[in-house]
């Protein structure tokens, strides 16, 4: 059987770098709802103009927009019409990252689950060093992987190693979206913790290591059920 996680934990603690490194080696399905909106801001459509604004000031997308998008792509993963040829398998692994940050949120998934979350990974980091990884971090803008200027700098400035592309930072990397990120997080997302708690899924991650430490850890709280 495969894990069914969700990574939880404030902007910057890291949930998308091991989330890459995880798909890397063990190929679980990614549903990350902050790049499934940057996606649709991309392509421009409705959902991607309402989601602007509030992505842009650090604040929260409203929750029916979220939940409807969520809803619609774990549909496809639960049906097998998503998932290339892994498509329903118990055994195929999905990571929702960034989802659920709001109790209506974490109700809304636990009723359109099928088959019940196995872990809710807990990353914990320091508030002073999340400011420091989001006010430093560059990503691609053509393959979407992520950087940092002294944690994990590239070869050369402005360029990804991966594929060549030019780095861009995110709008909301900026200081006045970056607290306000942050005091959303200890408002509306922070209560999720008792939530999974009592629901005896909570697993807790150290994240103020480096990468490689984190991974490790990561992954034996998904080997244990
Ligand atoms: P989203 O994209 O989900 O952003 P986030 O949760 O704020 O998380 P981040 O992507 O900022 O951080 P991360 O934990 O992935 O860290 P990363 O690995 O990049 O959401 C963006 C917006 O979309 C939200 O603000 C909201 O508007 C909207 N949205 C999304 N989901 C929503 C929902 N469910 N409901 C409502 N609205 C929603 O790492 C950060 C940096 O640190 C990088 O530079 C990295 O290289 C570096 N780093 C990582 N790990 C380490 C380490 N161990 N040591 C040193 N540096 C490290």
């Amino acid at each position: 059987m495969g894990f069914r996680a969700v990574f939880l934990g404030p902007p910057g603690a890291g949930k998308g770098t091991q989330a890459a490194r995880l798909v890397e080696e063990r190929s679980p399905l990614h549903i990350s709802t902050g790049d499934m909106l940057r996606e649709h801001r991309s392509k421009g459509t409705e959902l991607g103009e309402q989601a602007k604004a509030f992505m842009d000031a650090g604040k929260l997308v409203p929750d029916e927009l979220i939940i409807a998008m969520v809803e619609d792509r774990l549909g496809g993963v639960e049906t097998g019409s998503e998932g290339g040829e892994a498509g329903a398998s118990p055994d195929q692994s999905w990571i929702l990252d960034g989802f659920p940050r709001t109790l209506p949120q974490a109700r809304a998934l636990d009723a359109s689950l099928a088959t019940p979350l196995t872990h809710v990974v807990y990353f914990r980091v320091p508030q002073d060093v999340l400011v420091s990884r989001l006010s430093g971090r560059w990503t691609c803008s053509s393959c979407g992987a992520i950087w940092h200027e002294r944690f994990k700098p590239t070869r050369s400035e402005g360029v990804c190693d991966n594929c060549d592309g030019a780095l861009k930072q995110r709008p909301d990397d900026r200081p006045e979206a970056v607290s306000q990120r942050l005091e959303i997080y200890s408002r509306d997302t922070e209560p999720l913790l008792d939530y999974y708690k009592s629901r005896n899924v909570l697993c807790e991650v150290d994240a103020d290591r480096a990468p490689d430490e984190v991974f490790s850890s990561l992954t034996a709280e998904l080997a244990a059920s």
